[in-house]
């Protein structure tokens, strides 16, 4: 039993990649282009595992996942690989469209092509797992319901157009060519090994630097918070019992406003890193970011109810988890820090050949 999983350098990927091997007893190869949001770091345990096999290969490099798919026979695909910042997307969206988009095609053809020559009972087994976001639903007002998997789209920035492109292209394959799909739309990450340019791990780090505190706007826009780990059982759940050609939606019962979450976060650093508390003086409102969603709020009860999934973790224990593992984990932090991890590649392969 092979899976293949794109983006497993990454933040959810990783947690993907490190459940996997933990808790089955299946072979992973994992394929990652390791951009600067990649950090083979981050596969921990796994990295050790003989049942992991890491592929640094671009999802745009046809002739490559070709052969990966031909060489490993996979019995599925999980597909994280892309751009994900909002924020880099502003400033330069074509690599956004380019991996998000072109990438996702390029797996899409890859497998077809791979599907089709497959013999039962194995075809009818195959599945392409596509993981995507809420943000390809645009912005919610305070009073609206939450989304739904039948809520239409309304992409508001790059990132989530290009996500967006890449969702419509996997519900034609399956509606045109009948590729078994899956696809899951989840609300905001959080946890360890999470790149500090997102909202969360940018405020522990700069929080235990002593360095401002960067709210946009009025900090008043709102978030659901879903813990990686659960996004990660989530996951693993729809690819087993989800219906091809369907979509889940995944979200964690968590909505709160970008304030409220670096207010909580200040609380629990004063708490486990007193030397610089009160956090909260670091506080510092900043222009917000052009064309800003206002809110994200998400309805996953067609998981809860036809899966029987729920989140484990509330936002409070896990982001008392999260800021624990930042403190306990400094070698990560200044390997991110410093780039350092981005020359694994050159130590980890090309010293150990020569
Ligand atoms: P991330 O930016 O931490 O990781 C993305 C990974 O993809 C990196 O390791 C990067 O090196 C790799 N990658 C980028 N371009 C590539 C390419 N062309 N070929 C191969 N690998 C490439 O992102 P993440 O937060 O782990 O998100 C993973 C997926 O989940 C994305 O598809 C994202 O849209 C989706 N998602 C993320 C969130 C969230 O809150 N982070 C929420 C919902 C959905
Ligand atoms: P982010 O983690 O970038 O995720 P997304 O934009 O995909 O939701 O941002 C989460 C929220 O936090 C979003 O409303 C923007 C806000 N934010 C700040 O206020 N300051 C920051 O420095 C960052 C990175 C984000």
């Amino acid at each position: 039993m092979t899976l293949l999983v794109t983006g497993t350098a990454g933040f959810i990927g990783s947690c993907v990649l490190r459940q996997l091997i933990a808790e089955t007893q299946e072979t992973i190869i994992s394929i990652d282009a390791l951009t600067y949001a990649g950090n083979p770091l981050s596969f921990g345990d796994a990295a050790k595992s003989p049942r992991h096999h890491f592929e640094h290969a671009d999802i745009r490099d046809e002739p490559r996942m070709q052969a990966i798919f031909e060489r490993y026979q996979p019995r599925a695909i999980l597909h994280l690989a892309a751009e994900s910042h909002v924020d880099r997307s502003i400033h330069g969206p074509a690599e956004f469209v380019s991996t998000n988009v072109i990438g996702t095609l390029t797996l899409l053809q890859v497998a077809l092509d791979y599907w089709r020559k497959l013999p039962e009972p194995r075809k009818s087994a195959f599945r392409f797992q596509h993981i995507s976001t809420d943000e390809v639903f645009g912005s919610l007002s305070p009073s609206d319901p939450a989304f739904e998997e039948t809520t239409a789209y309304a992409p508001n920035s790059p990132y989530s157009a290009s996500k967006a492109g890449s969702d419509h292209l996997v519900r034609a394959w399956h509606h045109t060519y009948g590729l078994p799909t899956l696809m899951t739309n989840c609300s905001n990450n959080y946890g360890p090994y999470h790149f500090p340019e997102k909202l969360i791990p940018l405020m522990i780090l700069n929080a235990l630097d002593g360095k401002p505190l960067p709210v946009y706007g009025d900090g008043l826009n709102v978030r659901d918070w879903l813990y990686v780990e659960d996004h990660a059982r989530a996951l693993r759940l729809v690819l087993e019992r989800g219906t091809p050609g369907e979509t889940y939606n995944v979200g964690g019962a968590a909505e709160r406003a970008n304030i409220e979450v670096v207010n909580t976060l200040c609380s629990i650093l004063d708490e486990l890193h007193p030397q610089g508390a009160p956090h909260e003086r670091l506080i510092t409102y900043v222009k917000d970011r052009p064309g800003h969603d206002r809110r994200y709020a998400i309805n996953f009860s067609k998981l809860e109810s036809e899966l029987g999934w729920r989140p484990q973790e509330s936002f409070e224990t896990g982001l008392r988890k999260t800021v624990r593992w930042y403190l306990d984990n400094p070698d990560w932090v200044a390997s991110v820090r410093s780039g350092d991890y981005r020359h694994w590649l050159e130590k980890n392969y090309e010293k150990r050949d020569a």
